[in-house]
């Protein structure tokens, strides 16, 4: 039987970073079943404070095959009955990338199927649409991640008009650095949230409490869809006001010596003086994020907002941004967090439109620390 006429089962794998997963998905167009999915994440790199590519490939190497063979498992299934195996081989770390493309490709050659590359930032335009029906084009997408912050309008599956993103530091990056300048664990982003909503009022904050309010950057009343800065994002001066503002509050404690030959940290500030400068750092940012992805549903008519990648996990933002749509009609739809942060079920569902496209890749499918995303069309 072909592939038109029975759903297509694809295998997927994701090694882009720092989890190693696995998933089945079978379906055909916008009907697809998620079979398994399996996550490991690698929590050793919180002792670092951030990923270590050599540790990272290492871990997925030694990973990756029971993480497979758990997946298929749980979905009932062995190589036979999959249609085609997908990987993901850009962008991401290129040691990580380049374990899950070989050990996917070795899987495809020796069973006989297809192999084919995904995008990661691809899948996680997908991620949504496999637990809500109505996140499907055409829609206003915002993917926010430790490595990305793309504003995209999604005309069609596969026809994407990239209007904005991060001209520094990506929304999770920033999230992950002010949570170490903080003295906050790695991962940043759940731990400045949950921090964030612990501020203390203006009334309780007392004298020299800091600034409760960041600049909103990149963003002007007066800019127009025309000027190159409408939809681009910028958080390295953010991170560089909450710096300013732990070096203060440092300096107003121990005196001004505390700042001599010393990496600066705000560990030591008293919880509300934390809690207030997390909750700054994060209204801003998601004030700036609301407002960009308000302005490209707009000037796009677009009834859907649709949020990915692991700062899509922040309730403040999906919830300041399901208020901001609601304004002029939108709904917000965002992922569970399992489907949010890095996972191989995203990748399956992109392949899934691709593989339908008659897309395959060759067998010298290479990895790549960064691509464009496929599918851009001019806007
Ligand atoms: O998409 P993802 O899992 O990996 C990449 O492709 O980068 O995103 C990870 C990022 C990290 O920077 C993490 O701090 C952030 O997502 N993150 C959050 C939250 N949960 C995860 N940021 C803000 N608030 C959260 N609740
Ligand atoms: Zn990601």
């Amino acid at each position: 039987m072909s592939a038109g006429t029975r759903p297509t089962r694809v295998l997927a794998l994701e090694t882009s970073c720092d989890e190693t997963s696995a998933a089945v998905l079978s379906g055909r167009g916008d009907a697809a079943t998620l079979e398994s999915l399996v996550i490991l994440s690698q929590d050793v790199h919180r002792i670092f404070g951030g990923v270590v590519p050599e540790i990272a490939s290492r871990a997925h190497l030694t990973a990756v095959a029971p993480v497979v063979r758990q997946a298929l498992r749980d979905a009932g299934a062995s190589l036979g009955d999959v249609d085609c195996v997908a990987v993901t081989n850009a962008p991401g770390l290129v040691g990580a990338l380049l374990v899950g493309v070989s050990f996917g490709k070795s899987l495809a050659w020796s069973a006989g199927l297809p192999v084919l590359g995904v995008h990661h930032m691809e899948g996680h335009l997908f991620a949504t649409s496999l637990e809500h029906a109505e996140a499907v084009p055409p829609f206003t997408a915002l993917l926010v991640s430790g490595g990305h912050t793309l504003l995209i309008d999604v005309e069609a599956w596969g026809r994407y008009r990239l209007l904005g993103r991060t001209r520094d530091d990506a929304a999770g990056e920033a999230y992950d650095k002010v949570a170490k300048l903080l003295g906050l664990p790695y991962p940043g982003g759940p731990h400045v949230e949950r921090m964030a909503a612990a501020a203390p009022d203006d009334a309780n904050r007392g004298r020299g409490a800091p600034p409760l309010r960041f600049a909103r950057p990149m963003l002007r009343r007066d800019q127009s869809p025309e000027d190159d800065d409408y939809y681009d994002v910028s958080f390295s001066g953010l991170k560089t006001a909450v710096l300013n503002a732990v070096r203060a509050e440092v300096r107003a404690r121990e005196g001004a010596a505390a700042l001599d030959g010393r990496v600066v940290t705000g560990a030591a500030l008293p919880d509300p003086v934390r809690a207030t400068l997390a909750r700054a750092f994060q209204d801003a940012l998601v004030e700036t994020l609301v407002e960009k992805t308000a302005r490209a549903a707009e000037r796009y008519v677009r009834e859907r907002i649709v949020l990915g990648g692991g700062v899509a996990c922040n309730q403040t933002l999906v919830r300041a941004m399901a208020a901001r749509a609601a304004a002029f009609g939108a709904t917000v739809y965002a992922p569970s967090p399992r489907l949010a942060t890095d996972n191989a079920a995203m990748i399956a569902r992109a392949a899934l439109f691709r593989f339908e496209q008659g897309e395959r890749s060759p067998l010298g499918l290479n990895a790549f620390a960064s691509m464009p995303l496929p599918g851009l069309v001019a806007h």
